[in-house]
């Protein structure tokens, strides 16, 4: 039986850092068998199962990070009482590890989306602040021009708010329809099909391409789980200043 130390025990759990794990463990928030532990450095069983924090038991098991290349016509939600969503399309076993959707592509969108049980990292990839790049290629309804980059550049004034700088590159562009691809640092509801519809074009069809330093790469339908390299990019685009340790990346 291996022994590890409590607050790499925590942190391994990957809800957390090893600083903040110390913090938890001396503010007297973990009880392992049942009796208050104050000091990170004790060791303990990681298997047994008997460490709880806050009253939850805290798991040992590295997290889990998937590309799905998402077809058109399936909702992004953990569950619908109706719809057949994007859990449908991955293992089982994934579904019982709470692995859930990082942001949403609306139904009738399809490419890259990142699913995974790491909340922390989930969380830091979609802050507006931190601005992790998606990339769309987009089919509009009509023709594009300058004026449109330099209105994306800007940032365009949607009904709610003032949509941040984007970049729109201008693929092909007729009177009956264009294509282009749009780079955006937030995640809003429709946000491309809003601020597309703001400069007077309708969004005809859209697929994102990329998430951060994530390509897709895979057909229609399919995912797979990301490498180590990709975990290591994402976490460097959400600025881990910190590492977590126990997520296989
Ligand atoms: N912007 C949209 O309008 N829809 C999506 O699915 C993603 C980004």
């Amino acid at each position: 039986m291996a022994l590890i130390r409590l607050d790499k025990l925590l942190a391994q759990s990957g809800e957390r850092t090893r600083s903040e794990a110390t913090r938890q463990i001396r503010a007297g928030l973990v009880t392992v068998a049942g009796v208050s532990i104050t000091n990170p450095a004790t060791k303990v069983d990681p298997d047994a199962g008997a460490v709880l924090l806050n009253g939850c038991p805290v798991c040992n098991e590295p997290h889990q990070y998937f590309m799905l290349h998402k077809p058109a016509g399936i909702l992004t939600a953990a569950r619908d009482a109706r719809a057949q969503t994007v859990m449908a399309l991955l293992p089982q076993a994934l579904l019982r590890r709470d692995v859930l959707p990082v942001g949403r592509l609306d139904k009738d969108t399809t490419g890259l989306l990142l699913l995974t049980n790491d909340g922390v990292l989930a969380h830091r990839l979609l802050t507006p602040k931190r601005h992790v790049w998606k990339e769309y290629l987009a089919t509009l309804d009509g023709p594009l021009g300058d004026a449109d980059v330099a209105a994306f550049a800007q940032g365009i004034t949607l009904t709610d708010f003032v949509a941040m700088p984007a970049q729109l590159e201008i693929l092909t562009s007729s009177a009956q329809e264009s294509r282009a691809l749009v780079r955006v640092s937030e995640g809003k509801y429709h946000q491309v099909k809003r601020m597309f519809a703001a400069r007077g074009r309708q969004v005809l069809t859209l697929h994102r391409e990329a998430f951060g330093p994530l390509r897709l790469d895979i057909p229609i339908g399919e995912n797979r789980p990301l490498r180590g390299d990709e975990i290591a990019a994402l976490r460097a685009v959400a600025q881990e200043t910190e590492p977590r340790e126990g997520s296989n990346g």
